[in-house]
C-alpha cells in the first residue's frame, strides 16, 4: 500500500501559468508511477489566496487523478470555499463533524485497506502558523479511539516538529499547542505517521517518537532550502506500508523536468 504526497500547490488565479503547470508535472509524475499509489494527498496551501477560481483550476486538474485524493487545508486555503469546490467528493461528503458551519475546522477521514488516514486541519485564527486547539484535538482523540487500534497515518499541513534548517524553526503559533497534540499521540501507540507541508522544504522529525515529514513546495519558485536545487522537478513524497497497514518506508521522488521550463514568477512567502 503506497501513499503519495505533494503539497503547497499555491494556485493562482489571476492566473500564474507556472503554478499551474508545476502541478500538471507532479501529476503526471504520479501517473507515470509503477505500481501507482492507492492514495494521493495533497498536505495544504493548494490555493494562493483561497478564491473559487483557484479551487476550480485544482479540481479541474486534480480530476485527472484515477485513484482517491483529498486535500488538507493550509493556511492559505478557505475552509468555505474548498468545500464549495469539493462538494460531492467523498472527504468532503464524510467529514468528521462540520454540523454546517462552512467555517468549522475541515476534519475528514478516508479508509485505505486497514489503514486510516485521519486529514487534520491546523489552520490558525489570524496566523500563518499552525494551530491546535482543544476542540480540534478532541476531535482528533475520538477519531484515534474510534480506529479502535487500527493503523492511523494524519495528514495536516503544518509541521510539528522542530526543523533546525529554518531560521524559524517552530511553525505552530504556540509550542504548548505541540506539547498538547504529542500528549495526545501518546495515548494512541497506533498512529503510524505525520504527514506535513508548508515548509516547501525536506525535513524530517518526530513527534510522539512517531516519524514526521515536510515536503518541498509542488510551486517550484516557492521552494526553499536544499529543495530550490531540484529546479522544475516534480517533488513527490512516497509513504509505504505493509499489507496490513503498517508505515514502512518514505522517500522523496523526484521526477524528470519537461523540456521547455515556464517563466519564473516573482517568488512570495508561504
Ligand atoms: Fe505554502
Amino acid at each position: 500500500m503506497r501513499i503519495a504526497q505533494i503539497t503547497d500547490t499555491h494556485i493562482a488565479v489571476p492566473p500564474l501559468a507556472a503554478r499551474e503547470a508545476d502541478l500538471e508535472r507532479h501529476i503526471n509524475a504520479i501517473l507515470a508511477l509503477d505500481p501507482r499509489p492507492d492514495l494521493v494527498v495533497h498536505t495544504g496551501d493548494a490555493a494562493n489566496s483561497g478564491s473559487a477560481e483557484e479551487y476550480a483550476v485544482l479540481r479541474r486538474l486534480m480530476a485527472r487523478l484515477p485513484m482517491p485524493w483529498v486535500i488538507v487545508p493550509g493556511n492559505r486555503d478557505s475552509r468555505a470555499r474548498m468545500r464549495a469546490a469539493f462538494a460531492g467528493l467523498p472527504w468532503i461528503e464524510k467529514q468528521d463533524n462540520a454540523q454546517g458551519d462552512a467555517q468549522a475546522p475541515l476534519i475528514f477521514t478516508v479508509q485505505l485497506g486497514p489503514l486510516l488516514l485521519i486529514g487534520m486541519d491546523s489552520k490558525g485564527p489570524r496566523t500563518n502558523k499552525g494551530w491546535m486547539d482543544e476542540e480540534r484535538l478532541a476531535r482528533l482523540d475520538s477519531l484515534l479511539a474510534q480506529a479502535g487500534g487500527a493503523p492511523v497515518v494524519i495528514a495536516m499541513h503544518h509541521p510539528p516538529f522542530v526543523i533546525t534548517e529554518m531560521s524559524d524553526s517552530r511553525q505552530f503559533a504556540d509550542w504548548d499547542h505541540v506539547r498538547a497534540l504529542e500528549a495526545c499521540l501518546l495515548r494512541h501507540p497506533n498512529v503510524e505517521l505525520i504527514i506535513t507541508g508548508h515548509t516547501h522544504r525536506f525535513a524530517r522529525g518526530q513527534i510522539a517518537k512517531r516519524p514526521a515529514f515536510t515536503m518541498p513546495a509542488a510551486a517550484h519558485d516557492l521552494r526553499k532550502g536544499s529543495a530550490r536545487a531540484l529546479g522544475e522537478a516534480p517533488a513527490i513524497l512516497m509513504h509505504d506500508f505493509t499489507a496490513n497497514g503498517r508505515w514502512q518506508e518514505t522517500r522523496l521522488i523526484q521526477g524528470k523536468t519537461d523540456p521547455a521550463p515556464a517563466p519564473l514568477p516573482a517568488a512570495s512567502e508561504c
